[in-house]
Order: structure tokens, then C-alpha cells, then sequence
């Protein structure tokens, strides 16, 4: 089974270069879905490769205290889910990710009712649900907002035709959830593609519900009235991939990575080849060091798929500091995601923050306010520091310049990077990196 909670603090002791192989494991955005989405049918699921992280554990026991059967094998890496006895269409609250209102769907299909508390997940930006509940209505749910939480009723779930306004990665994930066993067709136009939400769709595909991806970010869904059980090896995490990559690189290392596509990491890859990383990449792994003319700035804007991805931007950041010029980076999917910016800035980071579109066509936030894009102007040198980590992908930012810094860190509230990788401890100390947990 599972190892217990991680300490809270870690203190990490740079050592130059951080060199190694690194297994990436099963990635964090899939698993929770997957795990949902066996809540579709009244038979068992398995998920293979899944990491063992905070986010399996929450997700594991929101469903078991609503009657499902969760085994999650850290040995096998096999979560196992038996939905047979769910007995319970409320959704206690947990306020620690963002999972709960994917179950809305299911539980309307199993129960014709559902109630799920309000979502957590990072500080990153005000992350409404308006798009979901939009399109639980759409698809036939009558839908109302409590304080606690989300109250949905639906007698006949039925098809429907619609648009998202954005191409969010959640609503869709919400749509194919309740579409997939819904009375008719629904086709959802401006949909999000990313790599995680088609290997949800597979999952469903598997589970015998009628899927179809069409261009231009275009799901078409053919409702079936029951769904079987199913059993998906998931793929590795794209984020964990990109943040090992980037520990090499900006600690002047070199780090190569097993068990996570290529095809993943394609933009990925080309971004940090245009910051002057070269790479070998072969059937079985993919590796970086930086080039022999050194770092180079870059002018990078977040999109989704296949844009570069808002989860890399903090690392990218961070290599950004290492970079010798002025980087831009503007981030367009989260409007509030650079706040991790001030403790680089206490540890020697040169970084101003816009509310202006720095690079790429203007995006939602333009002149909102809202400090979405970012100057970084590099060489840098880092000093440690003691640090508060925000959110998960900052949180492995900070692991990043605490390793390129001067002298030692003390970073607090490593709960937030065990919410969403696995093993990073571990990973880490087989690079090099000297990290004493804490507290
Ligand atoms: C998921 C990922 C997260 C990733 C993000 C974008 C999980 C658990 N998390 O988050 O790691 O950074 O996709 O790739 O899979 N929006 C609305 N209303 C809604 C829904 C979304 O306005 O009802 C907006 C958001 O505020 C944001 C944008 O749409 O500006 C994209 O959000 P979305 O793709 O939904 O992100 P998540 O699914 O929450």
C-alpha cells in the first residue's frame, strides 16, 4: 500500500550539476479521471502505471465515502476500483483538488442526483465552474450553486449541441463524463485536446462508450445506456517530464528521462532548443544538457495543447533566470499564476511582472489587471532562501533554483509538490541534489 504523508519542509543543499536518469511515472491529470470515470459502470476498473501522489489519495477517498471500493497498490502501481456498492450520491468535501465536480456526471447517470462540494486546487487564478454547470444544463441537469457546494438533478440526461467558450481542460472532461451515457448525440465544439483529456476519452472509448474526435477541436458523443468496466495503462506525466528536463538544464547538468512520449513533449522539447538545450532522444528515453553556446533567452507564450503548456511556465521561468539576455513569457490560460515570482525575486531573480500580452495575440487578461506576463532578465545568480511553496508546479519551480542557487534553502509546505509528483524526493537524490526533510 501507500507510504504515509510526506514531511512538510525540506532543506536542500545545491551541489552543482544534477545528472541521472529519471522514470516518470503515470501522469497525475489522467489518473484522477480515469478514476472518475469508473464510476460509470457497475463493474471494476483497474488503472495501470498510476503514480503514487497526494491527488490519488484524495480522489480514492472522496470515493470510498461514497460507497465505491478503492485499492490503490503502490507495488503494482494499480489503482482498482469496484463501483458495484455505490450507495451514496453526495459528495463530502475535501477542498483539496479540483476532482469533485468531474463526479457530478457520473453520479447523475448512476443515481439521477448528485451533490459535489465547491473544488480546490492551486491559487492560480479565480478557476469558475460556470462552463460546467453550462454544460450539465445543456446535457438535461437542473442545476443549482449552494455554499457548499454544486446540487444537480436530472431524470433523463439527453444530448445536446454546444460550444465552450474557452477550450477548458476540465468542462471537457465534464462533458465526455456525462455525455457518454446521455439519450442521443452531443457534439462539443471548441473542446479541449489535450493529451490527457483524449486518453480519458480512450479510457471511455474502452468502457464501450461511442466517441468520435473530429477537427478543429470537435468531440462528437453518442450516448449508450450502460457502460462496462475497463482497464487502461495510462501514460507518463508530460509536467513531471518537462520539470526533470529543466532541473538538468538549469543546474547545468544533464538529465535524461524514461517513460514519457515524445509525442507529449513536442513543443516542450522545441522551447527549450530555442533556449539552447540540445537533446538525444531515442526509443527509450529523451535527454537534455544545455548546448556549448550556452543559455539564450526566449519569447514563449502559454496556450493549450499543442501550445507550450501553462503547468511548464514556473520551471521555465526558472531557467529563464539562467538565460543570458531578456526572456518574455506571457501566460494566457491562468491569470494569476506568477505569484510565485516574489521569492525568486528574494532569492536574486531579475523578474517584472505586466498586465499587458508581452508576446503572442492578446488574450483574455489583456490589461485586466491581472499580471500575466513576465520580463526575465538573466544571468542570475540565486541565492537560497527560505520559501513558502504555493501551488504544485511552483512548488517544483522552487525545487529548481534552490538547486541552482548559492548556499542552502529551506522550502515549507512540500504537501502541495506531494499532491502531484511522485517520488520526488527520491528522484531528486538519485540526480545528486542533497535534500533533508524537516518538520
Ligand atoms: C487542468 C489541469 C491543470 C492545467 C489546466 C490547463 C487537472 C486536474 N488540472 O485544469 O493542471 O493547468 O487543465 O491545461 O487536470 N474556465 C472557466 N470556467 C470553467 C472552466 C474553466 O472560465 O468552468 C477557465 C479557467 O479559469 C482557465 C481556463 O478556462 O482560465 C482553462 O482552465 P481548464 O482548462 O478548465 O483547467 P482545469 O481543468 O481546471
Amino acid at each position: 500500500m501507500m507510504s504515509a504523508m510526506p514531511t512538510p519542509t525540506w532543506r536542500i543543499e545545491p551541489v552543482g550539476p544534477l545528472r541521472g536518469d529519471v522514470r516518470i511515472s503515470g501522469s497525475k491529470n489522467v489518473v484522477t479521471k480515469l478514476m472518475v470515470a469508473s464510476l460509470l459502470s457497475g463493474e471494476p476498473s483497474r488503472v495501470g502505471n498510476a503514480p503514487h501522489i497526494g491527488d490519488v489519495h484524495i480522489t480514492a477517498s472522496m470515493m470510498r465515502s461514497i460507497g465505491a471500493d478503492v485499492e490503490v497498490d503502490e507495488d503494482s502501481e494499480v489503482v482498482s476500483i469496484d463501483p458495484a456498492r455505490l450507495s451514496d450520491a453526495h459528495v463530502p468535501y475535501s477542498g483539496l483538488n479540483r476532482i469533485p465536480v468531474l463526479m457530478a456526471g457520473p453520479l447523475l447517470h448512476r443515481f439521477g442526483e448528485a451533490f459535489v462540494p465547491n473544488v480546490g486546487g492551486d491559487a492560480i487564478g479565480s478557476r469558475p465552474v460556470d462552463y460546467h454547470l453550462e454544460a450539465l444544463r445543456r446535457l438535461g441537469a437542473e442545476v443549482s450553486i449552494t455554499d457548499e457546494g454544486l446540487v444537480a438533478k436530472a431524470s433523463h440526461l439527453h444530448g445536446a449541441h454546444f460550444r465552450l467558450p474557452f477550450p477548458s481542460v476540465g468542462a471537457t472532461e465534464t462533458v465526455l463524463l456525462t455525455a457518454a451515457t446521455a439519450e442521443g448525440r452531443t457534439t462539443l465544439e471548441n473542446a479541449a485536446m489535450e493529451p490527457e483529456v483524449v486518453e480519458l476519452a480512450l479510457f471511455l472509448q474502452r468502457m464501450g462508450a461511442r466517441i468520435e474526435l473530429q477537427p478543429d477541436r470537435c468531440f462528437i458523443i453518442e450516448g449508450v445506456p450502460e457502460l462496462s468496466g475497463a482497464s487502461q495503462r495510462i501514460g507518463g506525466d508530460r509536467i513531471e517530464a518537462l520539470s526533470y528536463l529543466v532541473a538538468g538544464l538549469a543546474t547545468g547538468g544533464r538529465v535524461r528521462i524514461v517513460g514519457c512520449a515524445q509525442d507529449r513533449l513536442v513543443t516542450a522539447i522545441s522551447t527549450l532548443k530555442r533556449l539552447g538545450a540540445e537533446f538525444a532522444i531515442d526509443d527509450d528515453g529523451i535527454a537534455a544538457e544545455v548546448g556549448p553556446a550556452g543559455l539564450r533567452p526566449a519569447a514563449v507564450h502559454t496556450d493549450t495543447h499543442p501550445g507550450f503548456m501553462t503547468d511548464w511556465q514556473p520551471a521555465l521561468v526558472i531557467l529563464c533566470t539562467q538565460a543570458a539576455g531578456m526572456s518574455v513569457i506571457h501566460e494566457t490560460v491562468f491569470e494569476d499564476r506568477f505569484g510565485y515570482v516574489q521569492a525568486l525575486r528574494a532569492m536574486g531573480a531579475e523578474v517584472e511582472l505586466f498586465d499587458q500580452c508581452l508576446v503572442g495575440a492578446p488574450c483574455r487578461f489583456d490589461e485586466t489587471g491581472f499580471l500575466h506576463s513576465a520580463l526575465v532578465r538573466g544571468v542570475s545568480k540565486l541565492y537560497g532562501a527560505e520559501i513558502e511553496m504555493p501551488d504544485i508546479r511552483a512548488a517544483f519551480a522552487y525545487v529548481i533554483a534552490a538547486a541552482t542557487a548559492d548556499g542552502p534553502s529551506t522550502l515549507h509546505g512540500v504537501h502541495h509538490l506531494e499532491r502531484g509528483y511522485d517520488h520526488a524526493h527520491e528522484k531528486f537524490e538519485s540526480l545528486g541534489l542533497q535534500i533533508s526533510p524537516t518538520g
